[in-house]
C-alpha cells in the first residue's frame, strides 16, 4: 500500500510519497525534503535537537509520524529568516554566543521561537529555563543560551511580536 502526505513546509507545499506509515517528520524533513537544518540527536524525544513548529507549536519531530500531520504547517530553522534578515531569536543567539558546536542550536532556536509565541515575552529567566528544559546542550553552552534568550525576548518585545 502506498501512502502520501501533504505538508506546508516553510510556506512551500510538499507532497511526499511514503512506503508505509512509519517515517517520522524528522526523517521526512531531512531525507526526503533535504532540510537538514533540523538535527537528529537522540531520536527518542529526549534532547530537543529535532524541534520544529507544527501549526505554530513546538514538536519533537523525531517522535511525530509524518503521516499524522496531513495538511500541517511546519516551520523549520530554514524558514525563520526573512530574506537576508535573521529572525530576532537567530540574531540573539549569534550576538550572545548561544552555542558552541552548534548541533543543538536549530532546536534551541525553534524551541525559543515557539515558547515566546506560546507564553509571550514577559517571562523571567527561571521561567525561560523551565520552558526550555526539553532542549539539551551537550556542550553545556547554557550561559550563552540564557543570555541569548534574554536578548531575544527584548528584541521581540521591541518588534512587538
Ligand atoms: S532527536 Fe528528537 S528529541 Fe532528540
Ligand atoms: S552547542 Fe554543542 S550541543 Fe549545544
Amino acid at each position: 500500500m502506498s501512502l502520501s502526505v501533504s505538508l506546508k513546509i516553510n510556506n512551500q507545499p510538499h507532497t511526499v510519497d511514503l512506503e508505509d506509515a512509519r517515517p517520522t517528520l524528522l526523517d521526512v524533513l531531512r531525507e526526503r525534503i533535504g532540510l537538514t537544518g533540523t538535527k537528529k540527536g537522540c531520536d527518542r524525544g529526549q534532547c530537543g535537537a529535532c524541534t520544529v513548529l507544527v501549526d505554530g507549536r513546538r514538536v519533537n519531530s523525531c517522535l511525530a509520524l509524518a503521516i499524522s500531520h496531513e495538511g500541517a504547517e511546519i516551520t523549520t530553522i530554514e524558514g525563520l529568516a526573512e530574506g537576508d534578515e535573521l529572525h530576532p531569536v537567530q540574531a540573539a543567539f549569534i550576538e550572545n554566543d548561544g552555542f558552541q558546536c552548534g548541533y543543538c542550536t536549530p532546536g534551541q532556536i525553534m524551541s525559543a521561537v515557539g515558547l515566546f509565541r506560546e507564553a509571550g515575552t514577559d517571562l523571567d529567566a527561571e521561567q525561560m529555563r523551565e520552558l526550555m528544559s526539553g532542549n539539551l546542550c551537550r556542550c553545556g553552552a547554557y550561559a550563552g543560551i540564557s543570555e541569548a534568550l534574554g536578548d531575544a525576548q527584548k528584541r521581540l518585545a521591541e518588534k512587538g511580536s
